[in-house]
């Protein structure tokens, strides 16, 4: 079993150093839920604008749970990964249904609920509960390999499971919810990814095995991921007057049940787009060429040509199945847009 060195010296660092963050302020449930899920797979600094807003909008979990899809997409608009607030509203149903409203106080409940996994479960039992459960983030796994010096895979289930064990056994029982945090923190502000960590200001720089070997960016070994699958895209802002044509996305898969501008698989010029229109009997007022772009998805990446298409009065009343205008002032009202479409955002 791996064992982590001495790391004493972290909560008093904690103390000190320690970022005033809104979700660092409360203990409700609910509230460090609603953040532990957004900070999935996203920054700090990207999620303060969208966390105290729709906490505004939804503020515990009974307003959660009867939201409306739109209105919970449209909060969650450029955070990504949808699933992650549809989830967490299957999660409220539950404790709607089956907990009487009120948040789970036991770990194993917690992480029972739709969307949570052993570090959510263990952030929030830990912060809201001050209960003795790790919450190992890829922040804190690679504080732990570096401290151990560590060369595992941390892709390797095996690997995580003992560097959480590791983590886990360092916790002071009396102390669980500020060791999480600073650990985090110190992941996070400190012995940072991508480049040199910031080992001068490290606490616990003097017992850290990567640094004693002076190879703190050897650790954690990460295998490379399976290459992205390059997909072209071509969007088509159709615009009669001061209106755009949207469509809902399919329930399932890739940005389910988001909005889009007509998206259409391949890489068109403007003369293809144009014979397209002629193929659906639109002859186009205009066709301009709106340049490249790309989205990257965790598993996918979309390569985007981009063409606005301004159309004669009275195309819109005869358009195909599940294709609708808006004006800009609907669009951003009540239509979630994915970040995938930024670079053609300000056309619509
Ligand atoms: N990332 C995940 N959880 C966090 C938290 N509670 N504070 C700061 N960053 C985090």
């Amino acid at each position: 079993m791996l064992i982590l060195p001495d790391i004493s010296p972290l909560l008093p660092w904690y103390k000190t150093h320690a970022r005033d963050l809104p979700w660092r302020r409360t203990k409700d449930p609910y509230r460090i839920w609603v953040s532990e899920i957004m900070l999935q797979q996203t920054r700090v600094e990207a999620v303060l604008p969208y966390y105290d807003r729709f906490l505004s909008a939804l503020p515990d979990i009974a307003a959660l749970a009867a939201a409306p899809e739109a209105l919970l997409l449209k909060l969650w608009e450029g955070l990504g990964y949808y699933s992650r607030v549809r989830n967490m509203q299957r999660a409220a149903r539950t404790v709607m249904s089956e907990h009487g409203g009120v948040f789970p106080r036991h770990f194993d409940t917690v992480r029972a609920l739709c969307g949570i996994g052993d570090y959510t479960a263990g952030a929030i039992c830990s912060f809201a509960f001050d209960l003795p459960y790790p919450a190992v983030d890829g922040n804190v796994l690679r504080v732990a390999a570096r401290l151990l010096a560590c060369g595992e895979d941390i892709r390797k289930p095996t690997a995580k499971k003992e560097l959480t064990a590791a983590v886990a056994a360092a916790q002071p029982s009396d102390a669980p919810a500020a060791f999480n945090q600073a650990i985090m923190e110190l992941g996070a502000t400190v012995c940072v990814p991508n480049g040199a960590p910031h080992c001068h200001a490290c606490p616990l720089a003097a017992s850290c095995a990567a640094h004693a070997k002076g190879q703190e960016t050897d650790f954690p070994y990460k295998s490379k991921p399976a290459p992205r699958r390059a997909e072209q895209r071509t969007v088509l802002i159709l615009r009669e007057g001061d209106r755009v044509a949207l469509r809902k996305r399919p329930d399932t898969g890739l940005l389910a049940g988001l909005f889009e501008p007509i998206c259409i698989e391949g890489a068109l010029d403007v003369h293809a787009v144009r014979a397209l229109c002629a193929a659906k009997g639109v002859e186009p007022l205009r066709i301009a060429p709106l340049g490249a772009a790309k989205h990257i998805f965790s598993h996918i990446e979309w390569h985007m040509e981009g063409f606005e298409v301004i159309l004669p009065d009275g195309v819109s009343d005869k358009c195909p199945d599940g294709v609708f205008f808006a004006p800009r002032e609907e669009i951003d009202r009540r239509f979630a847009i994915p970040s995938a479409f930024r670079a053609y955002r300000p056309f619509l």
